[in-house]
C-alpha cells in the first residue's frame, strides 16, 4: 500500500464487537478468562493492549519494518533499545543528540559499565579511524538542535563490518521524510510526542525494529519493564498518523517561507536548515530523505538577543518539544540541551544566542510576520 493509505489503515480494522471504524480504547487492566489458560489472547494490559497494538502495527509499516513497540516516552523508548547493550560494551554516539539522551547515557546506563564515546559523525571515515571496537552507533539526522546531517547509508555499513547496531532516532523527519530502515538501520526510535502524535497533546516514544530476535527482545522488555504507553495516548497518537501525510508538507512548506526570511534578516547571524544549498550536509540528505522538514535553527548572537526576541513571539508558542501543527520556539542551552556542561555545550555551538524553531501548520505569512516583529525586539 502507499503511505497514505498506510497512516490511515496500517494495524486497524473495525471493532470486532460493534464495527466501530475507529480502533477503541481498550481502557483495561485486565481481561476475563474462561477457565485457567483459556483465554483470547489477553490477560493482563501491561502485556497486551489492543489500542497500542494497533498503534505499533501502523508505526512499524509506516518505518518499513517487522515490527514496533510503544513506550511511555521517548526517553522510555531509547532506554528499552539501549538494553540490547550490556556491562562492558561500547556505544558510539553522534556528538550532537537532544540533551536528554546525552543524560541518559552519560548519567545513568554509564553507571552499568557501558561505555559511551561521543564523535563527529558527519563524516563516516573520520567515524571509522576514531572509534574503535563498539557494539552500538547511535545517531541522530538531522540533530537536535544543530541539524548536522549523518550518512545513514554509509554508517550503516560502517556499523556492519563492526557487528555493530545502527539506530536512528528518526523524530525529526518521520517516516514521511525519511526511513532508515530501508537505508540499512537496523532500529528506528521516535519521540512520538513530536511529528507523529502533532498535536502536543501526547507524551510517547517507540521503537521500530527489522530483525524478529530484536523485536521478541523489545516485546519481553516492554512487557518486563513496564513502561508501556497508555491506551489513551496510543489512541493519540494513532490518530495523530492517520493525517502524517497531510501535515508534513504543510509543516514543509512553511519551514521553506521561514528559514529564508531568517537567511535573510540582518539580525540573524547564521541559520541551521538542511535545505539550504550551502548546509554542508545537503546533498547526503537530499539522498537519503525526500525532504527537508520544519525545524530550523538560528544563532542571534548573544542570551540577551535571544532573550528579548523570547519574549516577543506571539504567534509562536515558547515551549520545550517540537512537531506540533502550532509553531513551537525554544532556547536549546536552557531547555533541551541544559543537560549538556557549558562546555560541551560550547564545544558543539550550541550557543547562548541559538534559537530553534519547530514550524508549525499555520498560514506562512502570520509566522514570517510574528518573527519579523520579534526580532526587532533584538
Ligand atoms: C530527537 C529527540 N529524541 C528523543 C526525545 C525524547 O522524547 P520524549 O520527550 O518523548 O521522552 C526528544 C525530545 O525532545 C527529541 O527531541
Amino acid at each position: 500500500m502507499g503511505f497514505a493509505t498506510d497512516c490511515i489503515h496500517a494495524g486497524q480494522e473495525p471493532d470486532p464487537t460493534t464495527g466501530a471504524v475507529t480502533v477503541p480504547i481498550y481502557q483495561t487492566s485486565t481481561y476475563v478468562q474462561e477457565e485457567l489458560g483459556k483465554h483470547k489472547g489477553y490477560e493482563y494490559a501491561r502485556t497486551h493492549n489492543l489500542t497500542r497494538r494497533s498503534l505499533e502495527r501502523n508505526l512499524a509499516a509506516l518505518e518499513g519494518g517487522e515490527d514496533a513497540y510503544a513506550f511511555a516516552s521517548g526517553m522510555a523508548a531509547i532506554q528499552a533499545v539501549l538494553t540490547l547493550v550490556k556491562a562492558g560494551q561500547r556505544v558510539v554516539v553522534s556528538d550532537n543528540v537532544y540533551g536528554g539522551t546525552h543524560r541518559l547515557f552519560t548519567k545513568i546506563l554509564a553507571n552499568y559499565a557501558v561505555d559511551f564515546a561521543f564523535l563527529d559523525a558527519t563524516d563516516p571515515g573520520n567515524l571509522e579511524r576514531e572509534a574503535g571496537r563498539f557494539e552500538l552507533l547511535w545517531i541522530e539526522t538531522p540533530t537536535n538542535p544543530l541539524m548536522k546531517i549523518c550518512d545513514i547509508r554509509a554508517l550503516a555499513d560502517v556499523a556492519r563490518r563492526q557487528g555493530a547496531l545502527l539506530v536512528v532516532d528518526n523524530t525529526f523527519m518521520s517516516p514521511f521524510f525519511q526511513r532508515p530502515l530501508s537505508l540499512g538501520a537496523d532500529i528506528v526510535v521516535h519521540s512520538t510526542t513530536k511529528f507523529l502524535n502533532g498535536h502536543s497533546d501526547s507524551v510517547g516514544g517507540v521503537a521500530v525494529v527489522k530483525d524478529r530476535g530484536h523485536a521478541d527482545w523489545l516485546r519481553y522488555v516492554q512487557n518486563a519493564v513496564g513502561a508501556i504507553l497508555s491506551p489513551f495516548d496510543s489512541w493519540l497518537v494513532l490518530r495523530g498518523t492517520k493525517t502524517l501525510h497531510l501535515r508534513m508538507p504543510r509543516h514543509e512548506e512553511n519551514a521553506c517561507a521561514v528559514a529564508p526570511f531568517l537567511y535573510q534578516h540582518p539580525k540573524v547571524e547564521r541559520v541551521f536548515w538542511p535545505g539550504f544549498p550551502d548546509h554542508p550536509g545537503h546533498l547526503v540528505h537530499r539522498r537519503q530523505a525526500s525532504g527537508f522538514g520544519a525545524m530550523i535553527a538560528f544563532e542571534l548572537g548573544s542570551l540577551d538577543a535571544a532573550r528579548r526576541m523570547l519574549a516577543r513571539v506571539r504567534l509562536s508558542s515558547l515551549g520545550e518539544s517540537l512537531g506540533g501543527v502550532e509553531t513551537l520556539i525554544s532556547h536549546p542551552a536552557t531547555m533541551t540541551h541544559a543537560g549538556y556542561s557549558r562546555e560541551d555545550r560550547a564545544a558543539l555551538g550550541i550557543t547562548d544566542g541559538l534559537v530553534r524553531i519547530s514550524v508549525g501548520c499555520e498560514d506562512a505569512a502570520d509566522l514570517v510576520a510574528d518573527l519579523e516583529q520579534a526580532l526587532a525586539a533584538v
